[in-house]
């Protein structure tokens, strides 16, 4: 059972290197600022590729599966003699939100948040039969935030996951645009995107950029 007076927040992406960890801890770092530290948990739950530099930037627990090969998780685990199990995931999760949830003395207890970074693509294999988004399907409730990046491509790669999404009978809560690596269309790529139809994305953070505030309204309006 997922605790109820934790808000989950599920960091998923249409591929590697796009943002997620730039995501993750600056709003993490928000919801410190405004409900916080010992109200909020960073987590990475898979990361491959030693000494997991991701749990690192995000100041969370070593993950539950810490796989040293920088690979894609499923292979990793493979090479590892590991076999990544969502129960054992969901478990864990649930034990380091139990660790905030329970934190506060005062009743009604005030709200805390766990910001959750899957690993890689939110299609990326973790086992056979097993992708990120059986995952995120196994810790929902949750709210998802789909991280695409602003450069040239994404048209196509957001298009792409959200079409899968919707087939798959689960779509992303928010749409977040980050700039690892800037081109010509980026700053434009949010604008054609809505022009589109393919999405209208909450945020958009240019490179460099570290203001998350408009998402933490959409997330916790005041
Ligand atoms: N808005 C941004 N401004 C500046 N640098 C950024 C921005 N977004 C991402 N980056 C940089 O781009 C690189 C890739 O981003 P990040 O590590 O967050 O991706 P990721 O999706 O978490 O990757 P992985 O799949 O490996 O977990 C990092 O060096 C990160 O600091
Ligand atoms: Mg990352």
């Amino acid at each position: 059972m997922s605790d109820q007076r934790v808000q989950r927040l599920l960091i998923a992406a249409t591929g590697t290197g796009v943002g997620k960890t730039h995501v993750a801890r600056l709003l993490v770092r928000a919801l410190r600022a405004r409900f916080g530290d010992e109200h909020v948990v960073a987590m990475k739950p898979v990361e491959s590729g030693a000494p997991y530099d991701d749990a690192r930037a995000l100041g969370s627990p070593a993950p539950r599966y810490a796989l040293p090969e920088p690979l894609s998780p499923h292979l990793a685990a493979r090479r590892a003699g590991v076999s990544i199990e969502l129960g054992a995931i969901a478990k864990w999760v649930e034990a380091q939100e139990a660790g905030i949830a329970l934190s506060g003395t005062m009743l009604p207890y005030p709200q805390s948040w766990s910001v959750i970074e899957t690993a890689g693509g939110v299609l990326s294999p973790l086992a056979p039969g097993l992708r990120n988004f059986e995952l995120m399907r196994a810790l929902d409730p949750s709210r998802w935030i789909l991280v695409a990046p602003d450069r040239l491509g994404v048209l196509h790669d957001l298009a792409a996951t959200l079409t899968a999404l919707a087939h798959l009978g689960r779509e992303p809560d928010y749409v977040v645009l980050s700039t690892p690596s800037p081109d010509a269309s980026s700053g434009t790529n949010a604008a054609e995107l809505r022009a589109l139809g393919i999405a209208g994305p909450a945020l958009v953070l240019g490179h460099g950029a570290e203001d998350v505030g408009p998402l933490v309204e959409l997330l916790a309006p005041r």
